[in-house]
C-alpha cells in the first residue's frame, strides 16, 4: 500500500487481536511500529512476531485511560524513531452484558475511561506531533455498536458512539493541518475480547435478542487481519481525501 514504507506507526492495544494484526500489517508495509499495550507480555509477543517476520517494532507499556501515561507513550515513540506519522488508537474493553439499571458506576467509569477518554488522550498527545512534522493519519477503533444500539451493552455502545463523534469533530479541526482522522467500525471479530466479557448473574433473564450481533450477511466472523487491511488503507495515500469517516468493516451487517 502506498505511503506507509519508512514511516512510524503507533498502535494501542497491540498486544492482542485487532491491534496485533494492525501492528503486523504496518510492519509488513515497511513502517517501524510502536506496539503499545497495558499487557507487557502480549506486547512483547507482538514485537517478537514482527521481528520474526523481519520488521522493526518496539514495545511501550501504556494505560490509555491515563493521560500522563499516553503522553509518555508518544514521547517514547518519537525518541525511538524520530517521528510519528500514523496512529491506530485501538485499545478497548468490553466488560459487562447487563441491564443498564444494574450497571455499577465503577464499571461505567472504567469502560468510558478506556474506550472513550483513552481515544481523546491519544489524540491529544499524537496530533501536535503529527501536525508539527508534516502531517499524518489516525484511525480510531469504534465498533458496529457505534452505529446502532446494543441492548445489554449500553456503556460499550455509548463509548463507541462517542468515538465516532470525537473522530468526526477532530477530523474537522485538523482538516487543514495535514492530519486525517478516521474510524473503523468492526463487526464481530475473532479476538479475546468476547472471552473477557463478564456476564452478570441476571443476564439469562434479560429480555434481549442478541442474534443481531452475530447475524452477518457474509456468513463468517471477521478476522483481525480484515480490520488491519482497512486501517492500512485509511492511513495510506490511497485514502488521501478521506477524513472524518467511520468505515464499517462488518461483512455487510449494516447493509441490512
Ligand atoms: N472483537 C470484536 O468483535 C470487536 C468488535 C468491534 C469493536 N472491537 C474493538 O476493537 C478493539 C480491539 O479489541 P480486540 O477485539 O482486538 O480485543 P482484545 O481483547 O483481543 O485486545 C484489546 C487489547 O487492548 C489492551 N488494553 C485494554 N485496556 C487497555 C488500557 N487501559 N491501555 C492499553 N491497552 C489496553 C488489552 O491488553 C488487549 O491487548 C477494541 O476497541 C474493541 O472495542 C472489537
Amino acid at each position: 500500500m502506498q505511503g506507509l514504507d519508512g514511516k512510524t506507526a503507533l498502535v494501542t492495544g497491540a498486544g492482542s487481536g485487532i491491534g496485533r494484526a494492525s501492528a503486523r500489517r504496518f510492519a509488513a508495509e515497511g513502517a517501524a511500529v510502536v506496539v503499545a499495550d497495558v499487557d507487557a507480555d502480549g506486547g512483547a509477543e507482538t514485537v517478537d512476531l514482527i521481528e520474526d517476520d523481519g520488521g522493526d517494532a518496539t514495545f511501550v507499556e501504556v494505560d490509555v485511560s491515563d493521560l500522563e501515561s499516553v503522553q509518555g507513550m508518544v514521547d517514547a515513540a518519537v525518541d525511538e524513531y524520530g517521528s510519528l506519522e500514523f496512529a491506530h488508537n485501538n485499545a478497548g474493553i468490553l466488560t459487562s452484558f447487563e441491564d443498564v439499571t444494574t450497571l455499577e458506576e465503577v464499571d461505567w467509569d472504567r469502560l468510558l475511561d478506556i474506550n472513550l477518554k483513552g481515544i481523546w488522550a491519544c489524540l491529544q498527545a499524537e496530533l501536535p506531533v503529527m501536525a508539527d512534522n508534516g502531517g499524518g493519519a489516525i484511525v480510531n477503533t469504534a465498533s458496529e455498536s457505534a452505529l446502532v444500539g446494543m441492548p445489554g451493552l449500553a456503556s460499550y455502545s455509548a463509548s463507541k458512539h462517542g468515538v465516532v463523534g470525537l473522530t468526526k469533530s477532530v477530523a474537522l479541526e485538523y482538516a487543514t493541518r495535514g492530519v486525517r482522522v478516521n474510524a473503523i467500525a468492526p463487526g464481530p471479530t475473532e479476538t479475546n475480547i468476547a472471552a473477557n466479557l463478564e456476564v452478570s448473574d441476571e443476564a439469562d433473564e434479560l429480555p434481549f435478542d442478541m442474534s443481531a450481533m452475530s447475524d452477518v450477511p457474509m456468513d463468517r466472523m471477521a478476522t483481525p487481519e480484515d480490520m488491519a487491511g482497512a486501517v492500512a488503507f485509511l492511513c495510506s495515500e490511497d485514502a488521501s481525501y478521506v477524513t472524518g469517516h467511520c468505515l464499517p468493516v462488518d461483512g455487510g451487517q449494516h447493509a441490512d
